[in-house]
């Protein structure tokens, strides 16, 4: 196998020829002319070879096969040979998720988000983002948002791609059956989809259970009974809340326990913190009945004591990808202060974003080091764990970590679709695009575009 870069150029040439360069043809280790297969995605076409003496790695395709293999615009890209007559070109790599905008902000206030993963794919590779509704199953093509050299965005059919990513926006919309069967129809013609869906809390400490990650998991029960929130209080003195599919902090209690002054109840109401007292555990459970319907679809977590600064908690977001060589990294790491009188960190509640350095040095003084060394191979340690009982690859996670009072590591979350807020720390924009290369790169190991070690 032999893999190398070129430039792809579309011609108006009339004959069914491809035209390479003399020196992209020695790095591809191809013949002298003859028949060979183009591949684009899940497209190959017949065609035949002509070698131009010229320096530079190039390939010219004439518009019949440019169209039908559906190179979508002139561009670098790799190409790999296999057995002197397959050309591929590629890696073709399409991130779903929704088009829910038009013109220059095609994917709304995700945008950004969905740019940031296709630029680390500029001039290696063709990658894309598309919507489920753009696929068309009979012609095995999809119509993919492409990002243009001079900026904005510009549709193209391409055919199916080697890879997907999932980043479909709406836990609804992937719960629907529909999405799993749609989905199983890519596996089915060899395209590897990681990242298949939303992760729910519940599942997440299902999946870890008997794993050696399980002691960084807080004990969890799903749709607890209010004996059940008794005996979690009686034990760890104080619980959380939280929706099993919920996110951004949204609909999470937490709940204390103190032996001489009663129950405590930490929420956030109509945009503000709550705190209410009951003397007597009903009067507790009369609150949580009321709202949200009797816990239906909760998780309660043993509470875990944070380490604090200016007495507000702090936990951290490890943002976690795979490599080139399939290997789960630490890429970013972001520290998070709750707000005054908040029950969770998020910013939008009043948190605010450190450096993880930052924070543990200060808690930790020089051991702040070594503290962050644990707790990343603990996270590696989480991934990997995951990853194993889990039914469909991972290329991306966001873990919610915690670092108790004794120093012990904890899990509260697992994200299958992390956000990206904490590489806006002017001090973590090159972990931001640290984690969007190594996402390409996993791309090209799920695509076989990579050089192979030599045996
Ligand atoms: N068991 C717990 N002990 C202490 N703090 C917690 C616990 N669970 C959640 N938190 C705090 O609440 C935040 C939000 O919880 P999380 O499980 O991440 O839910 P969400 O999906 O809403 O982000 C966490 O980042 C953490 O600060
Ligand atoms: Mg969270």
């Amino acid at each position: 196998m032999s893999l190398t870069t070129c430039t792809v150029h579309v011609t108006q040439r009339p004959e069914r020829a491809i035209y390479v360069t003399s020196e992209l043809a020695r790095a591809l280790r191809l013949g002298k002319a003859k028949s060979v297969t183009l591949k684009l995605g899940i497209k190959h076409t017949n065609a035949q070879l002509k070698i131009l003496k010229k320096d530079g790695k190039h390939a010219y395709f004439p518009s019949t096969l440019a169209n039908a293999i559906k190179i979508p615009q002139n561009s670098s890209c790799m190409v790999m040979c296999n057995n002197g007559r397959d050309i591929q070109f590629g890696p073709l790599i399409g991130i779903m998720t929704g088009v829910t905008g038009s013109g220059t902000r095609p994917f709304g206030s995700r945008t950004e988000l969905i740019r940031s993963y296709i630029s680390a794919g500029t001039d290696r590779s063709f990658m894309f983002a598309f919507s489920p509704q753009s696929v068309n199953w009979s012609q095995e093509t999809v119509v993919g948002y492409f990002l243009r050299k001079e900026g904005g965005w510009t549709r193209k059919t391409v055919p199916l791609p080697d890879v997907i990513y999932n980043r479909l926006p709406s836990r609804k919309a992937e719960k629907m059956a529909s999405m799993d069967s749609f989905k199983q129809r890519f596996l089915r013609r060899g395209i590897s989809l990681f990242n298949w869906s939303f992760f729910e809390k519940w599942d997440v400490y299902n999946l870890l259970e008997g794993t050696d990650a399980f002691k960084h998991v807080p004990e969890s029960h799903i749709n607890p009974t209010s004996s059940q929130i008794k005996d979690m209080l009686d034990k760890h003195k104080f619980i959380y809340l939280k929706p099993t599919g919920g996110s951004l902090g949204i609909g999470i209690y937490r709940v204390t326990y103190n032996a001489k002054r009663g129950y405590y109840a930490r929420f956030r109401r109509s945009g503000k913190n709550v705190l209410l007292r009951f003397n007597k555990f009903e009067g507790l459970m009369n609150l949580l009945n009321r709202q949200k319907g009797r816990l239906n679809h909760y998780v309660a977590q043993q509470g875990i004591r944070l380490i604090e600064i200016d007495s507000c908690p702090i936990d951290f977001r490890f943002h976690l990808t795979k490599n080139i060589n399939n290997q789960w990294v630490v890429a970013g790491i972001g520290a998070k202060k709750a707000g005054k009188g908040s029950v969770t960190t998020h910013v939008r509640t009043g948190g605010q974003l450190m450096t993880p350095e930052q924070v543990l040095k200060q808690i930790f003084g020089s051991r702040g080091d070594q503290v962050l060394d644990t707790a990343k191979e603990t996270a590696i340690k989480l991934a990997e764990s995951l990853e194993k009982k889990h039914r469909h690859m991972l290329g991306e996670l966001g873990f919610d970590i915690g670092i108790d009072q004794n120093e012990k590591i904890w899990m509260f979350e697992a994200n299958s679709k992390p956000g990206r807020s904490i590489f806006k720390h002017p001090a973590l924009k090159g972990q931001g695009k640290a984690t969007v290369n190594h996402i390409f790169e996993y791309c090209q190991y799920l695509s076989r575009f990579r050089p192979r070690r030599e045996a």
